[in-house]
């Protein structure tokens, strides 16, 4: 059992988009996943009710009133699940801090503006932070990059820019129309449009996860 949480201090990088499409991912594995939606703009509750594909039966809800609710929400269902992923709200940190504190792996996603970049320290300091509690190794810490422009300069300078901050990049998730109509579909990448590079890009991410949190 693995509990993986998508964290980032700026609004729009692809956090949710993430933890669905991850979901997916894991789910055609053969795993069995539950999506935890703490952010209260349910954006990932919305996107599953827009369909009848694998997040329609995968998303749960989350109340985050208390410091409490989440890891009491964790330690409910982890024993019904493989993989546990939670999804974050960029503007309420101290969700983000209560899924770094129960979760095994924080993604960080970051897209390349420098504007993102300078948000992603904040969302590291937030998982560096919960680790130091902690007094673990747990969690560990990835960054994303997402929404990437291939073949622009600065899709190219994105990861470099990710290494220069001292953590491990996965591999990138570009910035794709067929990424945005999965959603209205209510459908992951992987459903909609399995023959897409949308859908090969975040099956390599999902294999290089399975990598670190299955050892
Ligand atoms: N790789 C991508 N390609 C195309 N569109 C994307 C991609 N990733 C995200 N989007 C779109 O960008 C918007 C923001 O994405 P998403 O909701 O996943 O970000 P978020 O970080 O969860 O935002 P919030 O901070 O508001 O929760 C959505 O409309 C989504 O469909
Ligand atoms: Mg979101």
């Amino acid at each position: 059992m693995a509990i993986i949480a998508v964290l980032g201090r700026k609004g729009g990088i692809g956090k949710s988009t993430i933890v669905g499409n991850l979901a997916g991912e894991f789910a055609a594995m053969g795993r069995s996943v539950i999506v935890l939606d703490a952010d209260p703009q349910h954006s990932l509750a919305a996107w599953a009710s827009q369909g009848e594909g694998m997040l329609s039966r995968t998303v749960e809800k989350v109340k985050t009133d208390t410091a409490e609710a989440l890891e009491a929400k964790v330690r409910k269902v982890q024993k019904s699940a493989d993989l546990i992923l939670i999804d974050t709200p960029p503007g309420i940190p101290e969700v983000g801090y209560q899924a770094a504190l129960v979760a095994d792996l924080v993604l960080l996603p970051c897209g390349p503006s420098p504007l993102e970049l300078f948000a992603l320290k904040e969302a590291l300091a937030q998982a560096l932070k919960a680790r130091a509690e902690r007094r673990s190794k747990k969690p560990r810490i990835r960054f994303v990059p997402s929404r990437v422009l291939m073949g622009t300069n600065l899709g190219r300078g994105l990861t470099t820019a990710l290494e220069a901050m001292g953590k491990k990049v996965l591999p990138a998730i570009g910035q794709r129309i067929v990424v945005a109509e999965a959603v209205a579909n209510g459908l992951t990448v992987g459903e909609y449009a399995p023959n897409s590079v949308a859908h090969e890009e975040f099956a390599a991410l999902a294999k290089a996860v399975d990598e670190i949190v299955g050892r």
